[in-house]
């Protein structure tokens, strides 16, 4: 068969990149999406599951810092664009390992532009190089005020840089190349398949088998949190409708303290588990903070919404009792990422910190 357009995803076994790969491969038979990840221990194709055998979806076990591998797959199958998830993603393991985030997130993009620009230099029209960011690149708010596209960038741990300088050589392709590139930076998800290390899935999976849960400092930091599968929709209408050269902020308009956050997930699993009120709160456990950490970040995204028209199709508590349900109805999908190296970073991660 042949397509209207091939579409490159990286890091489609991740956990927002296999929302948007599931999104587009249903919505777009017409299209084919070719997924290239590395399968870190954040991908995994067993997200993919239900969409794997579609006729207009391939997968490519890549590793974006294999200058040829990208190369070689870029020239041959020609795509219309290229939606640049892959990275490492976690704050905490940057803080462990800067350099792993220089490598993936900063020359794994350069790998991709270069392999883009040269595929594509006889003609840069109908092509698009849309990288996937985050509000991290623009630092820590007060109390008050949010972020916009214009806010100056201002990263503060070694993942958010990482990020940052990958933003800016996507930017300096599109000004010194022509590299037809935009560029999207949103909030925190949450939702299904998300890598029990960040916050959410992670306190999900202590409460489940009664684990302390570790609060970071005071529990006060403010964090805006976006319904997984509205990223993934917000990307598409980028993809198709987003002006070239341009930056999109994305968010939630839906601000929580850690603590208030953590809260709720208590009281709701304690009814979700048929346990006594009080029970997962008592598992609360305040640490030693992140090194670095963010106070707070907010986002407007009012541009989206006005230029593009997307706005969060979940509300908070539909989204966030769609995913605890998510993870009870999936213990052996934790089981299975919870085991062997991942033991390894919580013991390392959490050590001599309670
Ligand atoms: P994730 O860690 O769940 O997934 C990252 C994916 O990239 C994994 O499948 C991994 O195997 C793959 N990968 C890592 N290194 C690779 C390499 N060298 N080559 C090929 N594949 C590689 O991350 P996520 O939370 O799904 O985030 C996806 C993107 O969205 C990232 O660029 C992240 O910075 C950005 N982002 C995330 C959030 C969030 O809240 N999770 C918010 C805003 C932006
Ligand atoms: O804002 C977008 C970013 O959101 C993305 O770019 C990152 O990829 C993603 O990991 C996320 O970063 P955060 O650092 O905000 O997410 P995390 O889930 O790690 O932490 C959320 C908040 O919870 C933060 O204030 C730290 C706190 N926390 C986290 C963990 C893992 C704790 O208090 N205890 C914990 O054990």
């Amino acid at each position: 068969m042949s397509y209207t357009k091939r579409i490159l995803v990286t890091g489609g076994a991740g956990f927002i990149g296999s929302h948007l790969v599931r999104l587009l491969v249903q919505s777009y038979p017409d299209y084919l999406i070719f997924n290239i990840d590395k399968l870190t221990y954040a991908g995994n194709l067993e997200n993919l599951k239900d969409i794997e055998s579609a006729p207009n979806y391939r997968f490519e076990r890549i590793d974006i810092l294999d200058a040829d591998a990208v190369n070689q797959l870029v020239h041959h199958m020609d795509f219309h664009a290229i939606v640049h998830l892959a990275a490492e993603s976690h704050v905490d393991r940057s803080i462990h390992d800067p350099l792993a985030f220089v490598h993936t997130n900063v020359l794994g993009t350069i790998n991709l532009l270069n392999a883009a620009r040269d595929a594509w230099k006889e003609d840069m029209s109908n092509r698009l190089f849309y990288h996937i960011s985050t509000d991290e690149v623009y630092g820590s708010l007060g109390s008050t005020g949010l972020f916009t596209e214009s806010t100056a960038y201002d990263p503060r741990s070694p993942y958010s840089s990482s990020k940052a300088a990958s933003d800016h050589f996507v930017r300096a392709w599109h000004h010194t190349y022509g590299m037809p590139v935009v560029i999207s930076n949103c909030s925190n998800n949450y939702g299904p398949n998300q890598f029990p290390e960040k916050l959410i899935p992670l306190f999900i999976h202590n409460i489940r088998h009664r684990k302390p849960l570790p609060v970071y400092g005071d529990g006060q930091y403010t964090r805006d949190w976006l319904y997984v599968v509205d990223h993934a929709k917000a990307i598409d209408a980028i993809l198709h409708r987003g002006r070239i050269g341009e930056t999109y902020n994305i968010g939630g308009f839906n601000e929580w303290k850690n603590m208030d956050l953590i809260q709720l997930m208590c009281r709701l699993l304690d009814e979700k588990l048929g346990r006594p009120e009080g029970d997962s709160a008592s598992l609360i456990t305040y640490v030693t903070d992140r090194p670095g950490h963010d106070r707070r970040y907010a986002i407007d995204a009012s541009k989206i919404n006005s230029e593009l028209g997307w706005s969060p199709s979940v509300t908070f508590e539909q989204g966030l009792s769609l995913t605890l349900d998510w993870y009870l109805n999936h213990q052996d999908w934790l089981d299975n990422v919870t085991s062997g190296a991942y033991q390894h970073y919580y013991d390392i991660q959490y050590k001599n910190r309670f």
